[in-house]
This record gives structure tokens, C-alpha cells and sequence, in this order.
């Protein structure tokens, strides 16, 4: 069964029998296509061990020093961000799987990007469009650099790439951010805190145990609140290409 959320998001529940590596990877990219985010709910968990084969079926993998799979540990917050701008090639996809999930707390958060540009007026979007900002530190502890606005790979459409700084009073490895192509960077980074945060493009995810969860990670930018240590669950991440 499939049910839309709002204002993204699909939930697909299984089939009698029906597990996740065997969805048809076409489908599953239209899914997503369309729904930028696709919740797989209720279907058998996966083994770690068999996590990334499942996902290799939809595309090639990033591998990163540690491997295909990412256990997420860290309980700080980790402020809006897109996965991957400093890898050989940005994941086109995240995927995640919560096999176990706390009673409460474990939440993310996602907002869509291509939304919230549409909703600017030509003035804004033609102010944001000359916008590369160069990041320093955070936790790749590198050196890159993005335009603000930029062009979806697969869709062409426009998406917004953007990191939040990490202000050093909160956060124990600081990302420090710098602009060209804006006279006034305090003022710009107020503005997308206040559109970033607009629950008219934003969906919260709230894991239950099993869930499954893939991502546009063009399109989507995401984000998570700190969690105690004693809620720690077991969340899984892939990267595909
Ligand atoms: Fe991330």
C-alpha cells in the first residue's frame, strides 16, 4: 500500500512475502523521483551484512575508508546539510535502515529544496543564484566550495546546496563558512535559516523499528536534534551513486 505524506514524502508498506532488495530498482527510482523521500515501511529487516548488496541492486556504491555501510553513532545535533560534497562524486541517494528503533526521540528532519526555491520571488532566486560559499572544517575537517543554487543532476531542476554553519559555542567541530557574490552574508544566512526551517517544505521523520528510508539527497537537505546516549539506536546509512 502507498500513502503520500505532506508536503512530501511516500510510505509504502509491503505485499504479502514481499521484501525490500526485491522491489523493482525502476520503481523505486520513480518513487523517489517523485516523491523525493520513500519511507519502506513494515517489510522484514535486513542484515547489515546484506544491506549494501540490496542497495547495490539500485546502483553503484560510494565507498568511503570505513567501508559501504555507516553506522550512525554520533548523538550530537547535526545542523542542515546534504551528504557528501567533498566525496570523488555526491551520492545521488541516501538510504537508511533503523532495524531497532528507541520509543521516542529519534527523529529526522528534511526539507525540500527545490519547494522552498520555487517560492522565492524572481528578485530573491536571481540574488541567491550568484552565491558560491567555500566551507571550512566541520566534521569532513576539509575545504570546499558550492554554489548556493545549483542544478539537479537527474532532473535539471534547481536545488539548493547549502551546509549551516556550526556555531563554535554548541558544537565541538565548527564550520565555518565563506561567501562570495553576497554584499551581505549575515543577512543571507538569517534568511535561509528562516526558509530552511519553513514547515511548508520540511518533513519530519520519526523512525520506527524496521524502517527503511530512501533519499534524494540533490533535492533534499537534512538535519537531526541531539539524542541522549541511552536512546541510541542502530541507524544504518548507504550511499548510492
Ligand atoms: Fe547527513
Amino acid at each position: 500500500m502507498r500513502t503520500s505524506l505532506s508536503p512530501f514524502g511516500l510510505v509504502v508498506t509491503p505485499e504479502a512475502g514481499e521484501d525490500v532488495c526485491s522491489l523493482p530498482p525502476a520503481l523505486l527510482a520513480r518513487w523517489v523521483g517523485q516523491h523525493r523521500l520513500v519511507v519502506l515501511r513494515g517489510f522484514p529487516v535486513v542484515g547489515v551484512e546484506d544491506l549494501a548488496d540490496c542497495a547495490r541492486a539500485w546502483g553503484p556504491l560510494l565507498r568511503w575508508d570505513f567501508g559501504e555501510v555507516f553506522d550512525v553513532t554520533a548523538v550530537h545535533a547535526v545542523p542542515f546539510h546534504w551528504d557528501g560534497p567533498w566525496a570523488e562524486q555526491t551520492p545521488s541517494y541516501l538510504f537508511f535502515h533503523c532495524p531497532a528503533a528507541p520509543v521516542s526521540g529519534w527523529e529526522m528532519t528534511f526539507c525540500d529544496t527545490t519547494r522552498l526555491l520555487a517560492s522565492l520571488s524572481v528578485d530573491e532566486l536571481r540574488r541567491w543564484d550568484g552565491v558560491t560559499i567555500t566551507y571550512h572544517g566541520g566534521y569532513a575537517d576539509c575545504v570546499y566550495s558550492s554554489r548556493l543554487v545549483d542544478v539537479h543532476p537527474i532532473t535539471g531542476e534547481p536545488v539548493l546546496r547549502y551546509q549551516e554553519p556550526h556555531d563554535p559555542a554548541a558544537y565541538p567541530i565548527p564550520l565555518l563558512l565563506e561567501f562570495t557574490g553576497v554584499p551581505d552574508a549575515a543577512g543571507l544566512v538569517a534568511e535561509l535559516r528562516d526558509r530552511l526551517y519553513d514547515p511548508r517544505f520540511c518533513v519530519t521523520h520519526r523512525w520506527q523499528s524496521g524502517d527503511f528510508l530512501l533519499v534524494d539527497n540533490h533535492a533534499l537537505l537534512h538535519r537531526r536534534d541531539p539524542l541522549p546516549v541511552a536512546t541510541l539506536p542502530p541507524l544504518h546509512r548507504v550511499h548510492i551513486l
